[in-house]
């Protein structure tokens, strides 16, 4: 700063153009430098490496440098600059180191792939998950949380503590698979050599992301090393699966009479790969199966994390669970959720708008600069790699009132679903600008479904010498020994809102017959 900040300061406000300031305090030097946070993040080992991140930038703020040795990461954590590199200049920007982790899995799949093919799979893919898709989906969801419920009733009965966490990542499986190639992964019910193969893939792209050298890439080591064989064979497995899956897919789309139009989906198939090759995308096998697989992975991962938090969350606010569960048994009763039900869930709606905040998946998102640019007031070269700390923006002392509590009241009922436009980025849970996620309605729908149907039927509580939950990380937060919970049957009579005969005549299929 000094004379010459006072000077461009001056100039800046008699009208000259900012593009000649810029030139101008280059020459002098006189741009401010990014604060510099020097040491050793891994000095803190079991804690996940966002936690530490927030200390420093309580200490260094919304825009500082961290260096380890040849290394640096610029760590983001102000809303406005945030949106600057989302969404007002997001074409400045690339996945960067994103992209190279998940390469060996995703490939050129719509969330690695930068420019141009990015461009071309987004435009694909986004019609896909049309309103008519995400209403039939509802049933789904609704299906295979009734297995969960099933496998619940029997834990419940047998007196049996459940281990939460991998059940919500069985549940979100089963979905995704149905819901992106109509393939029934099962996986609540066995355990085939596929679902093993994809919990295999996932566990290396989370090594992967925290590992301090690629060992991956070093010649010798990647023939021989016992694990990447696994992972090779796991990898094979599921490309072959895929592969299979698309050109039964292929048939079926050449054997039907159905005309593609917008809302364009077959009644037996409604899968995003069923659309896609309906729609005569011109793809190769590989970009396909590319954007398969990082669709199975993003909508599989996120959504298990997002009902293991929640169920956490509310294992410690009986309150929030005692006000949930009214809303849930005068709303939806023992019915599958239709659509209008899932409208009116509004304060449900808010405890997943909560549990977003307080457990952003993933914590943080990751960019390099291609191109210069100016951000927060610092000019950057290109190749910087930036992390946008979600954690951070979600946990702001100054931005939040009781920052850390589990507060779904801090959204009123009647105001608007909160997103990163009408919170000005201070909460993005999808991320913001081009590269926000298409599953959001996807994936807030099959919460809520699962969410409503879980309370409705029954009490969770933490069990009695369940391991304390604590974070671990990959690409979302993961408990470090799971989430132990004893279930308990709802002793309350259910009660049986009437149907309206709007619904009815909506969604009769969604309508259960089968309860209890
Ligand atoms: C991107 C979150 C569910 C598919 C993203 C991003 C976030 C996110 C934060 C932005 C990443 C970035 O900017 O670097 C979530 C959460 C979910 C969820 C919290 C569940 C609660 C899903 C589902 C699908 C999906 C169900 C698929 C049906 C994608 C894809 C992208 C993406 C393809 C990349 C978009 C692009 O780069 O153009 N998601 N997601 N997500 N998500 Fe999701």
């Amino acid at each position: 700063s000094g004379f010459p900040s006072l000077l461009k300061n001056g100039l800046s406000k008699l009208g000259v153009p900012k593009e000649f300031l810029e030139f101008f305090s280059r020459r002098t030097g006189d741009f401010p430098r990014i604060p510099e946070a020097k040491g050793s993040i891994s000095a803190i080992r079991d804690e996940p490496f966002f936690m530490p991140l927030y200390e420093l930038y309580l200490t260094y703020g919304g825009i500082f440098r961290l260096i380890f040795g040849p290394k640096s990461f610029l760590i983001v954590s102000d809303p406005s600059i945030a949106k600057h590199i989302l969404k007002d200049n997001s074409k400045a920007y690339s996945k960067g180191i994103l992209a190279e982790i998940l390469e060996f899995v995703m490939g050129k799949g719509l969330i690695p792939a930068d420019g141009e093919i990015w461009r071309v799979r987004r435009r694909a893919i986004v019609p896909a998950l049309h309103q008519k898709y995400v209403a039939a989906m509802i049933g789904l969801f609704g299906k295979a949380t009734d297995r969960l419920c099933k496998k619940l009733d029997v834990a419940a009965t047998d007196g049996e503590d459940v281990e939460m966490e991998s059940l919500f990542s069985r549940l979100t499986l089963d979905i995704i698979g149905k819901a992106v190639f109509n393939y029934d992964f099962d996986s609540l019910t066995v355990d085939t050599g596929i679902v093993e193969a994809v919990y295999t893939v996932l566990r290396e792209a989370e090594d992967r992301s925290i590992a301090p050298i690629p060992v991956w890439d070093l010649p010798i080591w990647k023939d021989i090393s016992p694990k990447l064989k696994k992972v090779n064979a796991a990898l094979k497995l599921i490309n072959d699966t895929l592969d299979n899956l698309i050109a039964i897919c292929k048939r079926m789309v050449d054997e039907e009479e159905l005309q593609f139009h917008e809302e364009y989906m077959n009644e037996k198939d409604p899968s995003i790969l069923h659309f896609l090759l309906a729609s005569g995308d011109e793809v190769s096998s590989k970009q396909l199966r590319d954007d398969l697989m990082t669709m199975l992975i993003a909508g599989h991962e996120t959504s298990a994390a997002v009902l293991t938090w929640t169920f956490y969350l509310l294992s410690k606010e009986p309150s929030v669970m005692a006000k949930l569960q009214d809303e849930v048994d005068s709303v939806l009763g023992d019915r599958f959720p239709t659509i209008e039900d899932l409208k009116k869930l509004r304060y449900t709606t808010r405890v997943i708008n909560e549990s977003l905040r307080l457990y952003p998946q993933p914590p943080v998102l990751i960019r390099r600069s291609i191109e210069e640019d100016v951000i927060g007031g610092y000019p950057i070269k290109r190749g910087e790699d930036i992390f946008i700390s979600v954690w951070n923006l979600h946990r702001c002392p100054n931005h939040w009132e009781e920052a850390d509590r589990f507060n779904p009241e801090r959204w009123p009922l009647d105001g608007p679903n909160p997103n990163e436009t009408n919170q000005n980025f201070s909460y993005l849970p999808f991320g913001g600008g081009p590269r926000k996620c298409v599953g959001d309605m996807f994936a807030t729908f099959e919460n809520l479904v699962a969410v409503a149907m879980l309370v409705r039927r029954f009490d969770f509580q933490m069990a009695l010498g369940a391991p304390p939950v604590k974070m671990t990380t990959g690409a979302t937060i993961h408990t470090t020994e799971g989430l132990k919970m004893t279930v308990t049957r709802r002793t309350r009579p259910p009660i049986v809102p009437k149907l309206e005969m709007a619904s009815l005549e909506v969604d009769v299929n969604s309508v259960s017959s089968e309860r209890a």
